[in-house]
């Protein structure tokens, strides 16, 4: 099944204020995610650049989120990006992904950075998918000891 292009996938914004909605997204981002992130971290994420916090919803449930950074004039970045697994290979990430990708041109961003655990194979063949390039590797990059892939991706 594929939901990318049906209208029961609404892309919409982060809902700071929330409290169900900012649950809903720390209970993907434990079940999808290695590291811990804190509902502090989150919201100040989303106060960061709110614009670059979005979440898919099917069918009125948050699936998956997006948050992106902006780490200079030029280049934005891709700090998370989750899909509930009951909801995975639908297109909700590329979909994320596109959504996020339109936005960093509308604000002129000219290259997207991510880092990725070496061992991602979904991760890195979606992000390969988009064009992201593995760019350098950094050794010990997550908290369990293992490495990241940088990825970049011209605008
Ligand atoms: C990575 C992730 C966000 C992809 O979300 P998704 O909604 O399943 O992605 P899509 O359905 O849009 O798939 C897009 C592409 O990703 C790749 N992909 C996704 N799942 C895959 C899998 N199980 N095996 C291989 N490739 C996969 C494929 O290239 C796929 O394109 P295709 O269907 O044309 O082959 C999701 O797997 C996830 O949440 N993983 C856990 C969290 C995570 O690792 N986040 C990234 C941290 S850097």
């Amino acid at each position: 099944m594929s939901v990318s292009n049906a209208n029961f996938l609404l892309l919409r914004p982060f809902q700071v204020n929330n409290t169900e909605e900012l649950d809903r997204v720390l209970e993907i981002a434990k079940n999808s995610l290695t590291e811990y992130y804190s509902p502090k971290l989150i919201v100040d994420l989303y106060e960061e650049w709110p614009e670059g916090f979005s979440v898919a919803e099917v069918h009125h449930k948050v699936a998956g989120f997006l948050i992106g950074s902006r780490y200079s004039s030029s280049e934005a970045r891709i700090l998370m990006i989750a899909v509930e697994k009951s909801y995975r290979k639908m297109g909700i990430g590329s979909s994320l992904l596109t959504n996020f990708i339109d936005l960093c041109m509308k604000k002129n961003f000219s290259a997207v950075r991510l880092e990725v655990k070496t061992d991602n194979e979904e991760a890195i063949k979606l992000y390969k998918k988009f064009n992201f390039e593995i760019t350098s590797r950094i050794s010990a990059y997550y908290s369990d000891a293992s490495d990241a892939f940088t990825m970049w991706r011209t605008i």
